[in-house]
């Protein structure tokens, strides 16, 4: 049984190497410079720049000293995320205002390792309605939107981001060997 998993390993690295090669050699690609400080490339995007590159890093590295409770409201979600580490809660901070920022004006990262989940949200700019509050417990996001779709792929998001802070890259990697 070990066999087939290790090939979907390797297919999808491989399937990852021609955007990553591209990406390098694009002069508008503001994430891969060549002398940058991003040790996982797959979070490099075609429109990320190295300081978010750099933050989803730091929130991967960290994944163990997150906290992160999520409720479904039938419009939307609350989640409250948290970090024991005071570097990995800065970077989840300026990761998710940031990361709603480009939400509201419909700029997609296009990062490599991206959950297609995203799309609809890139695709339908001003659908959601995104409050943000930094408490102790941690950052708090409430998000809603009168569109069930948008409102079905917030709860899926939601449960995504739950499974990378508990997993880390495992839960990128098996997500996209699944696709
Ligand atoms: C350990 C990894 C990560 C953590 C802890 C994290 C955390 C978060 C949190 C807390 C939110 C607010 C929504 C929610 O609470 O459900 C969020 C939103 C978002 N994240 Fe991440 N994230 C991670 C990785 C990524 C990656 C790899 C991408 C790829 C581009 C990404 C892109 C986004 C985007 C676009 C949003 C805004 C979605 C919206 O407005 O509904 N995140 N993230």
């Amino acid at each position: 049984m070990r066999r087939p998993a290790l090939s979907m390993v390797f297919s999808v690295a491989f399937g990852l190497l021609p955007q990553m090669i591209m990406a390098q050699s694009d002069p508008h690609m503001h994430g891969a410079t060549g002398h940058d400080e991003i040790n996982m490339p797959g979070l490099r995007g075609r429109d990320a720049t190295v300081q978010e590159s750099r933050e989803m890093e730091v929130m991967f590295k960290g994944f163990t000293t997150l906290t992160r409770e999520v409720e479904n409201l039938p419009n939307g979600i609350r989640t409250v995320t948290g970090s024991t580490d005071p570097e990995v809660m800065a970077a989840l901070v300026s990761h998710v205002v940031g990361m709603t920022a480009r939400v509201e004006e419909g700029r997609d990262p296009q990062v490599f390792v991206q959950s297609p989940t995203l799309n609809i949200f890139f695709a339908r700019t001003g659908a959601i309605e995104t409050e943000i509050e930094v408490t102790e417990e941690g950052i708090v996001v409430v998000q809603t939107s009168d569109d069930p779709e948008i409102v079905a792929a917030l709860h899926v998001h939601a449960g995504e981001v739950s499974d990378m802070a508990e997993r880390g890259m495992m839960a990128v990697h098996e997500r996209m060997m699944g696709q």
